[in-house]
């Protein structure tokens, strides 16, 4: 069994005055996961700056040292890992545990179906009740050999992988950074081609880093949206040094705070602007934001920017479901936006919110209803009424869900009446710091 938080942290936000000054937010998770994975498949050292230290990504550093590389911290948020090559995992002695983290999970059974070794992979209840078949299956077809206690292949699971890997054609039949990003890792270990065909675009940092690190991957688009990525097999991956750029998805906290809460003018620095991440933005801008690039720049190959947000009118807006890949971690933060907006905000298409960290439609109803705002499931669409304004006053179930934790809490910073959760210690596993800086910018959070 897999120790659970010690002690539930509530914490309350209160209305203050205008939020005001500058913040960096920590590095982006997605890519943070993604540096100590390849990081361990190439052989030799690999220097990783700005990563994210937060508790998902520490499990990631962990599993990637069961499973035979060196993982050493050697300053803030600076790393350095040692690979084994594609293929050179070791046998781990004892349950990967990746905490909360489908990301950490997911990819690193990939990793792990091209190897000839047994690994069993845990999580705690929120990671336990999440789907892993989507993952196995494909990593099945490519002759590993998964065995999970429940149904649904989820965790507990024990994957043994191939001894000789196939290399496959796969078409994703849900749109799934995740999952990709799992059949290539695995398709790494594979002799020839490993196609993977997704229908709508998903977020694309797994290819961009296979060819930092010196994979060969074609990329061709498909249709309107879709995407068909060719990777050739058993490449020697060469270390590479990875900068880590600031995370849009926890950018998006202190964003939408100083929308909602009047006065606010902040400065947000080093965003990553990846267009497949930022539908976010996009949304805002749509419904009345002042969003402004006051700079842009690249770093470690991802456009970002510093940018200057301030508070104003909101209108609501209707999402179109094709942009649902693009802001899939926002849904929660935009839901609170839209409550502050004038009118309705029609999110359309939010079936994968449902295997979040949480069932993330249910929990941000929930969350924006218990505070006295209009909102309504029809499918799987999200219909927030908003009124320019919200009550507060509620206490919000955070599920173990980080997101939620963050959005009802930037939702008391602007509401009527204080906003408390049940528990803010979750915020650690992908924002550690959170408290601290919404404090620097002026937010009231107590406990
Ligand atoms: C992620 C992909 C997304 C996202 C998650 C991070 C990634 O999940 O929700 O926070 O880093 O690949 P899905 O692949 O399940 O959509």
């Amino acid at each position: 069994m897999v120790d659970q938080a010690a002690e539930a942290a509530p914490l309350t936000a209160r209305r203050a005055g205008a939020l005001a000054g500058r913040a960096r937010v920590p590095g982006d998770k997605s890519i943070s996961h993604r540096s100590l994975i390849l990081g361990a498949l190439a052989v030799g050292e690999t220097r990783i700056a700005g990563l994210l230290e937060g508790e998902d990504v520490i499990n990631t550093g962990r599993a990637m040292q069961a499973l035979g590389a060196t993982v050493e911290r050697t300053g803030e948020g600076a790393w350095r890992v040692m690979g084994v090559g594609v293929g050179g995992f070791a046998q781990p002695a004892a349950p990967l545990d990746f905490g909360n983290s489908g990301t950490g999970c997911r990819l690193v059974m990939g990793a792990v179906a091209g190897c000839p070794i047994e690994a069993v992979f845990d999580g705690d209840m929120s990671l336990r009740k999440r789907p892993m078949r989507r993952i196995l299956d494909p990593l099945e077809k490519m002759g590993a050999r998964a065995s999970a206690a429940a149904d649904g292949g989820r965790l507990p699971v024990t994957l043994r992988g191939a001894v000789d890997p196939i290399p496959i054609e796969y078409e994703a039949p849900v749109p799934s950074a995740q999952l990709k990003s799992a059949v290539l890792l695995a398709g790494l270990a594979a002799p020839g081609t490993t196609v993977l065909i997704e229908k709508e675009a998903t977020r694309d940092h797994t290819e961009k880093m296979l060819k930092h690190f010196g994979a060969s991957l074609r990329i061709t688009t498909i249709g309107g949206h879709g995407r068909r990525i060719v990777l050739q097999g058993q490449p020697e991956l060469e270390p590479a040094p990875v900068t880590v750029p600031a995370d849009p998805s926890s950018a998006a906290f202190p964003l939408v705070a100083a929308l909602i809460v009047p006065g606010s003018e902040i400065v947000l620095e080093g965003m990553m602007i990846n267009p497949l991440r930022s539908g976010l933005l996009a949304t805002l801008r749509e419904m009345g934001a002042s969003i402004e690039v006051v700079a842009q720049r690249n770093e470690g190959g991802e456009d970002v920017a510093d940018l200057r947000v301030k508070a104003g009118a909101l209108k609501g807006v209707e999402v179109p479901p094709e942009r649902a890949p693009a802001m899939i971690d926002e849904y929660p933060i935009l839901a609170v936006a839209a409550a502050f907006a004038e009118g309705e905000t029609r999110m359309r298409g939010l079936k994968e919110l449902r295997v979040k960290e949480s069932d993330r439609l249910e929990a941000t109803a929930a969350m924006l209803r218990v505070n006295g705002v209009a909102v309504e499931i029809d499918g799987d669409d999200l219909i927030v009424r908003g009124k320019g304004r919200a009550p507060g006053g509620g206490l919000v179930a955070t599920h173990m869900d980080h997101r939620i934790a963050m959005s009802a809490l930037v939702m008391g910073l602007g509401s009527e009446q204080p906003v408390g959760v049940d528990d803010a210690g979750i915020i650690a596993t992908s924002f550690p710091g959170f408290v601290e800086l919404m404090r620097s910018l002026g937010a009231d959070l107590s406990s």
